[in-house]
């Protein structure tokens, strides 16, 4: 397989139409393609002079819905948003406990605490299964125990039968984090809309990058509502129902927050909502080819690629690797909470993780540059 440099990353990049990568990575740990599709979407967005949440956002809305195949769907401004108002719908606040395992990106237990609950960390279930570990949540299942928020690590969803069981039998709200997850299944059913409410990320390094943004979806008419008020201030009228006439004026009828999504973003995503299902194939098909080239290898087990320490190795050889987020319960943070427990297992497996770069239009010569300077610094 050809050498990959920079300048021919860079030179294949623009006959492609793509711009040349900016930290001058042989290859990134992630990457958005730009084409005229995207490009066109956004300038009409831009051109139409609305460019705060209007008829773009709904169509998303109604698309991603559709998708889903769930009731409702709001668009917000970014994954975290999504995570907050899920949390407040269900019903989180001050002398509440909301169970999230540790090993996980940091906004659901921050977003627990804007709410006046306390996190409750959760172990994963193994080495090889980074998701929560069902019987852990069980454990720490308490009389104030609200919540519970599941992530879909890396689209991996959860185990959701056990899951969905215990928060039946227990009486509590399962609000799950599918930031990783959209298109992903679980037993024919897409991963966000199990639980109560189903939050998604459209972040740069997301499978539906738009920048910043996201989603909330429910099937449950009475969290759809206090939603709805809650992601624009609790106002009965929007700016664009008044643009159009229908409505004159407003009330407020709870104290809301401005998480709405913009019109420019809303059009990038109805046309990454077109690709996802292609995209999340092409990523599984780059994935099938790491796990063939390294699973078992030099000691390695997937999903952990690498020790951390050889870092160093992999970006000497151009190779961007991230330490996928580290346990929030060891973050300064979030050390002296009271409800911090015991999490061997994340414990045990968090200082051995590594994140590979993934990205749709990442090529089996990138692949190769990784595995090669995996192999290396192994
Ligand atoms: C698991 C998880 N949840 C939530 C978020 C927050 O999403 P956002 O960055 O769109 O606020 C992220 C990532 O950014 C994430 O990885």
């Amino acid at each position: 397989m050809a050498a990959i440099t920079r300048a021919g990353r860079a030179a294949a990049n623009r006959a492609d139409g793509v711009r040349p990568p900016e930290q001058g990575w042989l290859v990134p740990l992630s990457d958005v393609r730009i084409d005229e599709e995207i490009e066109r979407a956004a300038l009409e967005a831009v051109r139409s002079g609305w460019w705060s949440m209007g008829p773009r956002v709904a169509e998303l809305e109604r698309e991603f819905a559709a998708f889903c195949g769930v009731t409702h769907a709001f668009a917000v401004a970014n994954g975290t948003a999504a995570l907050h108002l899920g949390l407040l719908a269900v019903g989180c606040g001050s002398r509440d406990e909301v169970l999230v395992p540790s090993l996980n990106f940091v906004a659901a237990a921050n977003t627990i605490c804007h709410t006046g609950a306390a996190p409750v960390f959760c172990d994963i279930a193994a080495a090889n299964d980074l998701n929560l570990d069902p019987s852990d949540a069980e454990r720490a299942i308490g009389p104030a125990t609200r919540a519970l928020v599941v992530m879909h690590y890396g689209g991996h969803p959860c185990r959701m039968d056990e899951i969905l069981e215990l928060a039946r039998t227990r009486g509590i709200a399962v609000v799950e984090d599918a930031a990783h997850a959209p298109g992903a299944t679980w037993r024919g059913r897409m991963c966000g809309t199990m639980g109560d409410v189903g939050c998604f990320s459209f972040f740069s390094n997301k499978n539906l990058p738009t920048g910043e943004g996201g989603m909330i979806v429910t099937d449950d008419d009475a969290l759809a509502e206090r939603i709805r008020l809650l992601r624009s201030h609790g106002m009965t009228a929007l700016t664009w129902d008044r643009h159009r006439g229908h409505a004159h004026s407003y009330d407020v009828v709870t104290h809301g927050y401005n998480y709405r999504l913009d019109e420019i973003r809303a059009a990038i995503g109805s046309v990454q909502l077109s690709r996802l299902k292609e995209q999340n194939s092409k990523r599984a098909r780059l994935v099938a080819l790491y796990r063939a080239a390294l699973d078992g290898v030099n000691g390695i087990v997937m999903p952990f690629a690498a020790r951390p320490e050889t870092d160093p190795a992999m970006a000497a050889a151009g190779v961007q690797t991230s330490v996928h987020d580290p346990p929030i319960h060891q973050f300064t943070a979030y050390r002296a909470l009271e409800t911090q427990r015991a999490l061997p297992v994340t414990e045990a497996v968090a200082s051995r993780l590594l994140t590979l770069p993934l990205y749709p239009h990442m090529s089996e010569t990138d692949v190769s540059a990784v595995v090669s300077a995996v192999l290396a610094a192994t």
